[in-house]
C-alpha cells in the first residue's frame, strides 16, 4: 500500500501538467475541500429588472478563460441558464488536457419549482445532463422559496427539501449539499431537524452588505460561506442612484488600490478572502477574469482593513421583493 502510494505520488508529481490555481483550499464540514475563489456565471438583470437573455456563448467563453487562468470553482444554478455553456467549456478543457475533472469544484442550484423532496434527485440529474458531469463538488437549494414557474406558491418545506438533498448526497451525486439565501432561523432548523448540516451557506455578502450575525453564526456551527454578488453596486453596471457611499471612486478605495498596486476590485475582493469567504465575481470579460484572481499575492493593513469593514451599511444588491409574501421570505421586507 505504501510502495503504491509513493509510486503514485511520483507520476502524479512527474506529469504535473496540471496546476491547483492560486486560491487556497477550505475545509468543508464534510470533510471535503472547496477552492475559496470561484467565477460566477449568471448573467444579472437588465436595467429594467428582467433576467438577460443567454443568446451567445459568452458564459463558454468566460469558463474556458478563467480555467486557464487558475480558476477551479465554477458557480452556476439551473435558473441561469448557462449549466449548458460551462459544461462545454469544462469538457473542452478537461479534453485539452488543461485540467482534471478532480481538480475542479463545480457547483449548482436548485429551483423554487423543484422543492418537492421526491424532485430534488430529478432535478439534479437534470443539471448533471447539461453540464455532461456524473456528480457535482456542491449542490445548493438555491431559495428556501417554493414557487412553480407560473408564479404559484405551494407548500414545500425546506426541510423536506433538505431531505432529498441527503438523497442527493447519499446517491453520489453531489459531493458535498449546502444551501443559499437562508436566514440564521431557517439555517438552525434544518440543523435541528435533520441529520446533516449543510457544507455550505452562498449568500450576498459585499462592502454594503458584511454580514456579521450571519457569519458569526456560520462559523460556529462550521458552515463555510461564499459571498455571491461581491462587488454589490459598486460596479458600474450595477451602481443605481440610491446605492449607498463608497462608490467604485472613493478615494479612500482608489488610495488603497494605489498603495497596493492593485485595483478596487482587486481590493474588495482581497478583503472578502481574508474575511473568510469565497467571492464568486461573474466576469464574461478576459481581462477582469483575471484581474480578478490576482489577489493572492498581497495582504491588507489591519488599518485598510478596519476602514473596509467601516463601509458596512446592511444594505442589500439582491433584494426579491416580489416574493415577499411567501411564508418562507428570508430576509427583511
Ligand atoms: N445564490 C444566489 O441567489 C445568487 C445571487 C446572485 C449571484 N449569485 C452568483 O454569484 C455570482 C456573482 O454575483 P453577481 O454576478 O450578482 O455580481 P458581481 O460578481 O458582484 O458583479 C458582476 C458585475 O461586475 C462586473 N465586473 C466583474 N469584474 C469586474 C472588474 N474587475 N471591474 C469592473 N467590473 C467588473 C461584471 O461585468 P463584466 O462581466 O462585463 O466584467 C458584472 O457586471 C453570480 O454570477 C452567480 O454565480 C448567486
Ligand atoms: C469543521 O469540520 C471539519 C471536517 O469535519 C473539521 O476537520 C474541522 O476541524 C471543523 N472545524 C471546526 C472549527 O469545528
Ligand atoms: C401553476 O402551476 C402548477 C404546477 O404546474 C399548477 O398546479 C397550477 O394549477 C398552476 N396555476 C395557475 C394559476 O396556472
Ligand atoms: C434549535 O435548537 C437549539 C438548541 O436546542 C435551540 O436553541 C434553537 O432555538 C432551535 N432553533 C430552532 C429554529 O428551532
Ligand atoms: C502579483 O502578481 C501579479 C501577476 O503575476 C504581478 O503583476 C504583480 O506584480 C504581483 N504583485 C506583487 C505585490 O507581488
Amino acid at each position: 500500500m505504501w510502495l503504491f502510494r509513493v509510486t503514485l505520488v511520483f507520476v502524479v508529481g512527474a506529469c504535473c501538467a496540471y496546476d491547483l490555481g492560486p486560491a487556497q483550499r477550505i475545509k468543508l464540514n464534510d470533510g471535503r475541500f472547496v477552492p475559496n475563489f470561484g467565477i460566477g456565471t449568471w448573467l444579472g438583470f437588465s436595467r429594467k429588472g428582467d433576467r438577460m437573455p443567454v443568446v451567445d456563448d459568452s458564459v463558454e467563453k468566460a469558463v474556458g478563460w478563467a480555467i486557464e487562468a487558475g480558476y477551479r470553482h465554477v458557480d452556476t444554478a439551473s435558473i441561469y441558464e448557462t449549466e449548458t455553456q460551462v459544461g462545454r467549456a469544462i469538457q473542452a478543457k478537461i479534453n485539452a488536457g488543461v485540467v482534471m475533472r478532480e481538480h475542479l469544484f463545480v457547483v449548482t442550484k436548485l429551483w423554487n419549482d423543484r422543492h418537492l423532496k421526491e424532485d430534488v434527485v430529478p432535478a439534479l440529474k437534470e443539471s448533471l445532463a447539461r453540464l455532461k458531469l456524473s456528480y457535482v463538488d456542491l449542490y445548493l437549494v438555491h431559495w428556501p422559496i417554493p414557487q412553480y414557474s407560473n408564479g404559484t406558491y405551494y407548500d414545500a418545506d425546506y426541510v423536506e427539501t433538505w431531505k432529498g438533498m441527503i438523497e442527493a448526497r447519499d446517491q453520489g451525486l453531489a459531493r458535498s449539499i449546502g444551501v443559499s439565501n437562508f436566514n440564521v432561523n431557517q439555517l438552525d432548523r434544518v440543523i435541528n431537524l435533520t441529520t446533516v448540516k449543510p457544507a455550505m451557506l452562498q449568500v450576498e455578502v459585499n462592502l454594503h452588505l458584511q454580514q456579521p450575525e450571519l457569519l458569526a453564526f456560520c462559523r460556529q456551527h462550521n458552515i463555510t460561506v461564499t459571498a455571491y454578488s461581491p462587488f454589490g453596486e459598486l460596479v458600474s453596471s450595477r451602481a443605481t442612484s440610491t446605492t449607498p457611499p463608497p462608490k467604485i471612486n472613493d478615494p479612500k478605495l482608489v488610495e488603497m488600490a494605489r498603495k497596493y498596486t492593485k485595483t478596487v476590485p482587486q481590493i474588495i475582493l482581497r478583503y472578502l478572502v481574508e474575511l473568510g469567504v469565497i467571492p464568486i465575481p461573474k466576469s464574461v470579460n478576459k481581462q477582469r477574469i483575471r484581474e480578478n484572481l490576482n489577489v493572492f499575492n498581497f495582504t491588507l493593513t489591519p488599518q485598510d482593513t478596519a476602514v473596509l469593514k467601516s463601509f458596512d451599511r446592511g444594505y442589500r444588491t439582491i433584494k426579491p421583493q416580489f416574493w415577499k409574501d411567501s411564508k418562507y421570505f428570508p430576509f427583511e421586507k
